[in-house]
């Protein structure tokens, strides 16, 4: 049954009414309209509806919407600041680690989450970090690029 749920989202306190038994992937997008966050496989598989969910990175596809009530969440959509790209985007597009894009929202939440916990990781760690996103067409180094390139941004 639908109740009212109450988090903060990309910094934003948030009320809304909702399934607490859909998927968080499912409240982000078809109720708060937020399209940021992609479905590739539904089934925990891919990566790509990946979010931060109280610090960690997690794939929204499988996290029941009760998880919500008062979690901090962040999605792509509240990573631009004063009308930039944060460093992790611009990155991506120095690195031309984009083509179709389907993936880059999870990627970058993923990588978000990875730079909180390590700003500088080796390039194993990278690859072990990014195991859990799938990309169909850049064949992964030029994610990896991106990667470095957006440590070294956060180092400025
Ligand atoms: S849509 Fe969630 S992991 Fe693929
Ligand atoms: S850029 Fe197309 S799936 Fe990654």
């Amino acid at each position: 049954m639908k109740r009212d749920i109450k988090c903060t989202i990309n910094g934003r306190q948030r009320t809304f009414y909702a399934d607490p038994c859909a998927s968080v992937l499912d409240v982000l997008r078809d109720v708060l309209h937020l399209m940021g966050t992609k479905e590739g496989c539904g089934t925990g598989d891919c990566g790509a509806c990946t979010i931060i969910w109280n610090g960690k990175a997690v794939n929204s596809c499988l996290l029941l919407a009760n998880r919500m009530e008062n979690a901090e969440i962040w999605t792509i959509e509240g990573l631009m600041k004063d009308g930039e790209l944060h460093p992790i985007q611009q990155a991506f597009i120095e690195a031309g680690a984009t083509q179709c894009g389907f993936c880059n929202p999870g990627f970058i939440m993923r990588i978000k989450a990875m730079l909180e916990e390590n700003p500088d990781p080796t390039d194993e760690e990278i690859t072990q970090g990014l195991v859990g996103n799938i990309c169909r067409c850049t064949g992964y180094k030029a994610i990896r690029d991106a990667v470095k390139i957006a440590v070294k941004k956060q180092r400025r």
